[in-house]
């Protein structure tokens, strides 16, 4: 739920956004690196190739938007750089905090299958498993307030 602070005017479309995009169903986000300023991981052509895979593939699974199947949804972001910047495209699942290197679509499509769908983090292509901590843990109590 977003805080209403804000007069209605201005949080209309944001409640709006939210439930068109499922955002409070997010179970899973993946950023990749694609489409960069300066293509350093891998070429321009095999990261939007990598990104577009990524976009139809998570549509066909319907893991896009919440189902009443299943509730829960998959997020994705294309980053300009997600300064690893070699042996891309680089990309990582959140919250589990998995980082993938060389995901072409053959590896997305392991990633969708094993990692999404089947909670199987895809070992082979993995460069580091580093899940954030608790954001409301690590806030010291006099932020919290
Ligand atoms: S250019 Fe892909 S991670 Fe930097």
């Amino acid at each position: 739920m977003i805080a209403s602070s804000e007069s209605d005017l201005v949080v209309e479309p944001l409640v709006k956004a939210v439930q068109a995009l499922g955002l409070d169903k997010i179970q899973h986000h993946i950023f990749i690196c694609a489409d960069q300023t300066k293509p350093l991981c891998c070429s321009k052509e095999k990261s939007l190739e990598a990104w577009d895979y990524l976009k139809k593939r998570l549509t066909e699974l319907k893991l896009d938007q919440p189902k009443s199947t299943r509730p829960a949804c998959t997020f994705r972001t294309k980053a300009n750089c997600l300064r690893v910047c070699t042996q891309g495209p680089i990309l990582v699942v959140y919250p589990d905090g998995v980082w993938y290197h060389s995901a072409t679509p053959n590896v997305i499509e392991r990633i969708l299958q094993e990692h999404i769908l089947g909670s199987q983090v895809v070992e082979e292509y993995v460069f580091l498993t580093h899940p954030l901590p608790d954001c409301f843990s690590s806030v010291p109590a006099e932020v919290k307030d």
